[in-house]
């Protein structure tokens, strides 16, 4: 982290690596997927299955987030109709890292994309920097974010998360996401 950032109340963690990262994929490869993974997080390995495929960005739940127990899109239908997560703000992706993917021959189209110093903003930052690129573009893995494939593991405790609420979100893939994290 450069020192200019360190004395921030809350600090931009992980971004000097990230941005480390797409440097050294940007010169380096011509096709693949990156995906942001972190040594506190469990995967499915259904989950790289998965992220395989991805043409541009890809996003699934992430569960065992705190607040809600899963940070997600929100899908009726088969569309993306808003996001669900603990912390939305005004955050234009409100995603966690582990929540997305993005097709190298898509970020390569994207010389200005970047992950900012910016504390609770990164991934959201990132995201706006691969523009032109909009929710509709977005690709719903995990059967339309209806399964977990990944995890925040980290060893702390965290209160039990709020029920999903039905009223709002039953008619959405959040319905299944309430009833697998029961
Ligand atoms: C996602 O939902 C749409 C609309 O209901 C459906 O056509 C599609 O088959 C679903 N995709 C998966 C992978 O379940």
């Amino acid at each position: 982290m450069p020192e200019e950032y360190r004395k921030e109340q809350f600090p931009p963690k992980g971004v000097s690596n990230r941005n480390k990262g797409l440097e050294w994929i940007r010169k380096n490869a011509r096709s693949g997927v990156i995906y942001f993974a972190d040594d506190d997080n469990t995967y499915d390995l259904e989950l790289f299955e998965e992220i395989r495929h991805t043409k541009r960005v890809s996003m699934f739940p992430v569960g065992l987030m705190p607040h809600l127990g899963v940070c997600t899109p929100v899908v009726e239908k088969g569309k993306l109709i808003n996001f669900y997560c603990g912390w939305i703000g005004d955050r234009k992706f409100p995603i966690d890292m582990a929540g997305f993917a993005v097709s190298v021959e898509f970020l390569l189209t994207r010389p200005r994309a970047w992950v900012p110093f910016l504390a609770g903003y990164e991934e959201t930052g990132f995201l706006v920097s691969l523009q032109p690129f909009e929710i509709p573009d977005i690709e719903l893995l995990a059967s339309n974010c209806t399964k977990i494939l990944v995890w925040h593991t980290q060893t702390k405790e965290n209160d039990e998360p709020a029920p999903v609420d039905l009223d709002t979100y039953g008619h959405t893939n959040l319905a299944k996401l309430g009833e697998i994290m029961m």
